[in-house]
């Protein structure tokens, strides 16, 4: 597989919420991600043969930027594809001059959380009860890499 990456466009809308929607328990919706598009934000999605396997939001910032979403298509988990999607994500924002990447991420999120540490990203801080979960609050774990 070689997979590739190019910015996504409204027409990639459909699939990239057929993903979220799958993968995520509290997914973005659809006028996220047109908002998203439309402030400019580096939107890109991970293809395959035109297969979508996932997708990136990033939202930059003076000297840094911050990883929105990231995600993989649930059939493709597990393969590498989520890692090399965001040492992609770090290669843009350093192309963007920025100095560090930020991400929130929910307490209870493993998956994530293990691929984060995994790319040299520790945790900075803590927003307590910062999402709404099934069971109530849940907190935000904010994490940084300096790039
Ligand atoms: C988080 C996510 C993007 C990881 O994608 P992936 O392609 O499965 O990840 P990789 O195969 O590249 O895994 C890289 C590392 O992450 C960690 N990891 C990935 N999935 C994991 C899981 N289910 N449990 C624990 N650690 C996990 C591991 O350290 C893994 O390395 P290893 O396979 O050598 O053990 C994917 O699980 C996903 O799309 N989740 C739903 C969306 C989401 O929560 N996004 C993040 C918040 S926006």
């Amino acid at each position: 597989m070689s997979p590739l990456l190019r910015d996504m466009t409204l027409a990639d809308v459909d699939s990239v919420l057929r993903i979220e929607q799958d993968v995520h328990a509290h997914p973005w919706t659809r006028g996220n991600f047109s908002d998203a598009l439309a402030s400019g934000y580096v939107c890109k999605v991970y293809e395959n043969d035109g297969a979508m396997l996932g997708y990136a939001v990033l939202m930059p910032g003076v000297g840094e930027v911050e990883l929105l979403d990231i995600s993989i298509a649930a059939a493709h988990q597990r393969k590498g594809l989520g890692r090399s999607l965001l040492d992609a994500t770090m290669r843009i924002a350093r192309d963007l001059k920025a100095r560090r990447m930020l991400l929130e991420v929910r307490a209870s999120n493993a998956a994530a959380l293990g691929l984060y540490s995994e790319a040299g990203f520790s945790r900075i801080n803590l927003r307590r009860g910062y999402y709404q979960s099934a069971y109530g609050r849940e907190d935000a774990i904010v994490m940084e890499r300096i790039l």
